[in-house]
């Protein structure tokens, strides 16, 4: 199978080209598409010798050229690259850019004809109902690569949509489960990107601290799975160890379980419909012990009700919370605000769009970007007024 990478320097990115490495014979991958990582990027094009790599921009491009000058492969860069990947003859693409950017490279590659392996939520969490569109069009696959949606995903194999009652993400809870109010007003950045099951880029990590991450996989799981709102749940679950669950209307649940390895999903949404013979540590219920569930504590992070709300609100409400979530996540990052003021900025954000009348249809790609415009401009503007130095 031919496989383009999108993202391929990252978190997800890596542990795609670990698994192709484990089965060579399965898998030539032909495109990779990365930011300014040039190192990881050059190690990476050598290893697997892909006929196109793109780059964040133009001078990253040159410094790229010049260090893969001994081989053939085409460089390309910005947008135009990110899409040249996109559309390069493959099998199936990767998704796994993080944020909005990843959005319009994501529907080149469904416009295509590629199947889509999706790590990148944000691409649904802005456009669902878009990308669904172009999904069903196209006829392609969409296999996600999120590892509580490949649960479900896997849960509902085999089984009649009409028989599904609830789909039940799970979440960590994060590494400020339990913390007091005035305990997360101080946490540290380090604190935040100290998660307690999983090793992942900056961004979801943070995602995961404040619970916006799984705000974002409800509103993901909405799309990818067709439900509505009121049919997905969570439910916290520290060990990470259920990865989701599916109730069906006799009341049955079913659920995928392994050890928090995010090679599962992505060999998952690789192979599918096939299953790889991975060599990792397999599940040992008996040396666990115990597995716990717990509700989600919604007041202390409100940005899990947020994500419904926005759900609920109107189509362009949800590209809204992700854009003024992607710069809020950023400023905390940079030191500008304090944890709690990420919720703070998404809600202001959000309330403020629901509050402006006729902005709420996504007909095409123009009206998203324009949402997604709107919100960043709202978040500068309340970090001009609200922020400072965390
Ligand atoms: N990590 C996980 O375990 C995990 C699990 C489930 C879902 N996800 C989702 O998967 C997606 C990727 O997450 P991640 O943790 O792998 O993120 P990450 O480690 O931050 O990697 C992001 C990738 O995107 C590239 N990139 C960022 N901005 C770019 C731009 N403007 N142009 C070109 N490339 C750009 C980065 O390139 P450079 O580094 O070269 O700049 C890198 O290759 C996210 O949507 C996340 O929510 C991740």
């Amino acid at each position: 199978m031919r496989l383009a990478i999108l993202g391929s320097t990252g978190s997800v990115g890596e542990q795609t080209l670990a698994v192709c490495e484990a089965f060579p014979e399965r898998y030539a991958v032909v495109a990779l598409a990365a930011g300014r990582n040039l190192d990881k990027l050059e190690a990476q094009a050598r290893r697997f010798r892909p006929a196109l790599v793109s780059v964040a921009d133009e001078a990253s491009a040159s410094a790229m050229k010049g260090r893969l000058a001994d081989l053939p492969i085409e460089i390309a860069f910005g947008d135009e690259g990110l899409e040249a990947v996109a559309v390069h003859p493959a099998d199936r693409v990767v998704a796994a850019l993080v944020g909005a950017v990843g959005l319009r490279p994501t529907l080149a590659a469904i416009r295509a004809g590629r199947d889509i392996a999706l790590a990148n939520k944000e691409v649904m969490v802005m456009a669902g109902a878009l990308v669904l569109r172009e999904v069903r069009a196209q006829g392609v696959a969409l296999l996600p690569v999120d590892s509580e949606h490949s649960a479900i995903f896997q849960a509902l194999s085999g089984q009649r949509p009409e028989d599904v009652a609830r789909l039940i993400l799970t979440a960590s809870g994060g590494p400020f489960r339990g913390w007091s109010e005035a305990r997360l007003a101080r946490a540290s950045i380090a604190e935040a990107l100290d998660h307690p099951n999983w090793d992942m880029g900056p961004k979801i990590t943070i995602d995961s601290a404040t619970l916006m991450n799984k705000g974002l996989e409800v509103i993901e799981a909405r799309w990818l799975f067709d439900r509505g709102p009121e049919s997905v749940d969570v439910v916290v679950h520290p060990q990470s160890i259920v990865h989701s669950l599916v109730e069906f209307v006799d009341g049955s649940v079913l659920a995928q379980l392994g050890l928090p390895d995010m090679k599962v999903p992505i060999a998952v949404a690789l192979a599918h419909p096939e299953r790889l013979p991975l060599d990792l540590p397999r599940l040992d219920l008996a040396a666990l012990g115990r597995l716990d569930f717990e509700p989600p504590d919604v007041k202390r992070f409100p940005c899990l009700d947020l994500a419904y709300q926005a759900l609920r609100a109107d189509e362009a409400a949800p590209a809204v919370l992700n854009a003024a979530n992607e710069v809020s996540v950023a400023a905390f990052l940079e030191g500008r605000i304090p944890f709690p003021g990420i919720a703070a900025l998404n809600r202001s954000v959000l309330e403020a769009h629901i509050a402006r009348s006729g902005a709420g249809r996504l007909g095409n790609l123009d009206d998203v970007m324009e949402a997604d415009r709107w919100a960043r401009e709202g978040a500068e503007r309340w970090l001009a007024r609200e922020g400072g130095d965390a």
